[in-house]
């Protein structure tokens, strides 16, 4: 017996959605400068927590969880990919003496962290949201270098910050400004904010 069209017309109607929905998941993370800030020198402590140095008191600012997975642009999850952050304090300072009000920064936030993707691609970093910073918007910069390949560089911004629109670098992004933005929500049962951000990279880019 043949198939109804009716039936016809629907399945390709899913496979047509399904694809469409895999090619919008598999749009690369734009790249961005690296900016002048990365550290010259890495903190004595790396790890993924950034609110606090080796175990000190915690920075001050308010606690971002910032998660994600890493994948190619077929979708496939990167295992063991470098992830790389590095931001500003609470008060818009870096931990570099390119920054001029570098000796005023907090001491209790590490201001860089690395971490490896797990077997599923996952990352997850905890931080504070950056402070205001003179001249662009609220960032946090990223490296990410998959296992055997080309480092992307990238930022990402707070999404519904004001100070987006008249930004050179997010200007030159154009609509790839929606796959770097941090949609900071209220964690369940606390102060601090979390956020999902799946970063698209990798050989089948
Ligand atoms: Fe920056």
């Amino acid at each position: 017996m043949r198939p109804h069209p009716i039936r016809l017309a629907l399945a390709a109607w899913l496979a047509l959605s399904s694809a469409g929905t895999a090619l919008a998941q598999a749009m690369p993370t734009p790249a961005q400068t690296e900016g002048p800030y990365y550290p010259l020198v890495r903190p004595a402590d790396t790890d993924a927590d950034l609110t606090r140095v080796a175990g000190g008191p915690p920075a001050q600012g308010e606690v971002l969880t910032l998660r994600g997975i890493v994948r190619d642009c077929q979708g496939t999850p990167l295992a063991g990919a470098r992830f790389e952050i590095w931001q500003t304090d609470h008060q818009g300072i870096y931990l570099h003496p390119g920054d001029g009000r570098t000796g005023q920064r907090d001491p209790n936030f590490q201001f860089y962290g690395e971490l490896r993707t797990d077997a599923q691609g996952a990352y997850r970093f905890r931080t504070i949201l950056p402070g205001p910073y003179t001249g662009r918007p609220r960032h946090i910069h990223a490296k990410v270098t998959p296992a055997g390949g080309a480092t992307l560089t990238t930022q990402f911004y707070l999404k519904g910050d004001t100070d987006l629109a008249g930004d050179f670098i997010v200007r030159r992004l154009g609509k790839a400004i929606e796959r770097v933005l941090i949609d900071a929500q209220p964690e369940a049962g606390n102060a601090a904010r979390q956020a999902t951000l799946d970063v698209v990279t990798g050989r089948a880019c």
